[in-house]
């Protein structure tokens, strides 16, 4: 059984099967088709609703999501908010008002997602100016590429889009007659809540009861995780499912036994402690944002090119870590790190450096009954350095061609500790341990980085694939070690060539890109 709330309406939904999607409970069951299917792969931003969340404070908070890889189960709790549920009538919501006199609708196929992207934006941008008290003003660029980069207009249409975004926030109030009933109604946080416990309402649309095969389990402890799993050896783990449901949706499998991690206490830590930041591993990128951009700056500014925000909030760090892809962009990062990943079993836990996580593609370290718990990133002690760069076709939303995460600090005019991780370039993030050698120990010097290269080249040998060949992936690496040269020469002479902090496109997206970027 699954309750929510849809629109501000309750529903109490039995018999879905374990691998439905939020999507297609949308348009097959509850008939509600504005929602539209572009990629199903969490790229095109077509399907993109609003979920509502309780918060801290015990209202509702909305991010954007991907219905096409969301679970239907993941609803348990929430309110649902989709195209429909925005306007009263022929009174819209200010995000459909400002797309439909900036002209930004065109094919008309990606507006909904559009539409619910900026519903999302507003949202948020009025909670928080009523958290700090602040008058609202225009969004900068590199806020609004963080809210709508996965949002793809196949036509083009941004600029009126994006004035779209812009001068919404202008638009006056809706009076209560003309605003749906759900957004002036005090109590649906409250209902909501209780709906995470459960059968509280009569459901609004019922579902016609299906002989659903397999099941769909919400663990709320490590302890019932463990039970879970005994009972369940072949079941799949499921937290964020933005890259285990694509299995579903571009494979066509079923998956018919699912683990969700979401509710497991122990897997949502996010504490600091004397050796460093505690991540539990379902807890998600969009949650774990603001302490990176305290503790690691470098990492948080990664986060902007880390796929799109519908998927930072769903996507967790111990999702990237687990399914071990050999183009996550969050494990080279661990490895430059030196992070450590506490690894957990039915009998104990155990401690496992991140280096020795990767085994082959695919595949970890994890016993089969074990499951990853936290990633602990150990404060950066004085005088480390962490630089991330990845080079992806495009800057937003996009899957890395190539991604180096360097670590290094200077002692006595040395170079010390030199850790140089890539994505891309192996079947496992690695580190490239014959470059790393070539500059340990060494003052930073033009001829010692020309050696890194030289060693770089015997570090991997990386495939040809969509997002690059080898040639191109060899070649980017070694720049990427040009750019730390770069780095470290500028750092030490102040007179010294810095590197750009970005491909630049016009001078417009040149600035926003030294803004967003900025090292
Ligand atoms: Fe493209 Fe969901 S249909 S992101
Ligand atoms: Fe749909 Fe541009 S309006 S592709």
């Amino acid at each position: 059984m699954i309750d929510f709330y849809f629109n501000g309406e309750p529903q109490s939904l039995a018999g879905l099967p374990p691998d439905a999607s939020v999507l297609e409970l949308l348009r097959a069951h509850l008939h509600a088709t504005g929602t539209k299917e572009g990629c199903a792969s969490g790229d095109c931003g077509a399907c993109t609703v609003a979920i509502g969340e309780i918060d801290g404070q015990g209202g509702l908070r909305y991010h954007n999501a991907n219905a096409c890889i969301l679970p239907a189960h993941q609803l348990k709790g929430c309110h649902l908010v989709t195209v429909e549920g925005l306007a009263r009538g022929e009174a819209l919501h200010p995000a459909q008002a400002a797309m439909v006199d900036c002209h930004a609708s065109q094919c008309g196929f990606c507006t909904p997602g559009i539409v619910m992207s900026l519903f999302t934006l507003y949202e948020t941008t009025l909670d928080e100016a009523e958290r700090q008290q602040a008058s609202l003003a225009p969004f900068s660029q590199a806020r609004l590429e963080a809210a709508l980069g996965g949002n793809l207009c196949r036509c083009t249409g941004y600029r009126p889009i994006r004035d779209a975004a812009q001068t919404m926030l202008a638009y006056p109030a809706r009076p209560p007659e003309t605003t749906p009933a759900w957004a002036i109604d005090e109590s649906l946080p409250a209902r909501v809540a209780a709906s995470a416990q459960g059968g509280t309402e009569a459901p609004g649309t019922p579902l016609p009861a299906q002989a659903a095969e397999g099941s769909y389990h919400r663990p709320a402890s490590l302890a019932a995780f463990h039970v879970l799993r005994r009972l369940h050896p072949e079941a799949r783990l499921v937290a964020g499912a933005t890259d285990l449901w694509l299995e579903r949706t571009q494979q066509l499998k079923i998956l018919s036994e699912l683990i969700d991690l979401r509710d497991v206490a122990e897997l949502q830590v996010l504490e600091e402690h004397d050796d460093g930041l505690r991540i539990g591993a379902a807890v998600p990128y969009a949650r774990l944002k603001p302490s990176l951009e305290t503790h690691f700056p470098a990492f948080a500014r990664l986060l902007h090119r880390f796929a799109s925000s519908q998927i930072r909030h769903r996507a967790t760090l111990g999702g990237n870590v687990a399914n071990a892809s050999p183009i996550g962009d969050g494990p080279p990062v661990l490895l430059a790190l030196d992070a450590t990943l506490i690894l957990d079993g039915p009998e104990r836990a155990r401690e496992l450096p991140a280096q020795d996580f990767f085994l082959d593609y695919r595949q970890t370290a994890l016993k089969p009954q074990e499951v990853l718990r936290e990633i602990v990133l150990p404060w950066l002690p004085e005088g480390r350095q962490l630089k991330v760069w990845k080079l992806s076709k495009r800057r937003e939303d996009d899957i890395s061609a190539v991604l180096g995460a360097f670590g290094w600090q200077l002692e006595g005019g040395r170079l010390r500790d030199v850790r140089l991780a890539f994505g891309g370039m192996a079947a496992i993030p690695a580190r490239a341990r014959g470059a790393e050698a070539a500059l340990e120990g060494q003052p930073p010097s033009e001829s010692i980085f020309a050696a890194a290269r030289r060693a770089l080249e015997d570090d991997f040998q990386p495939l040809s694939d969509i997002r690059g060949s080898s040639d191109y992936r060899r070649l980017a690496a070694a720049n990427l070690l040009e750019r730390l040269r770069l780095t470290v020469m500028a750092a030490l002479s102040p007179t010294a060539e810095a590197p750009a902090a970005d491909i630049p496109d016009t001078p417009a997206a040149q600035q926003v890109t030294l803004d967003a970027y900025a090292d």
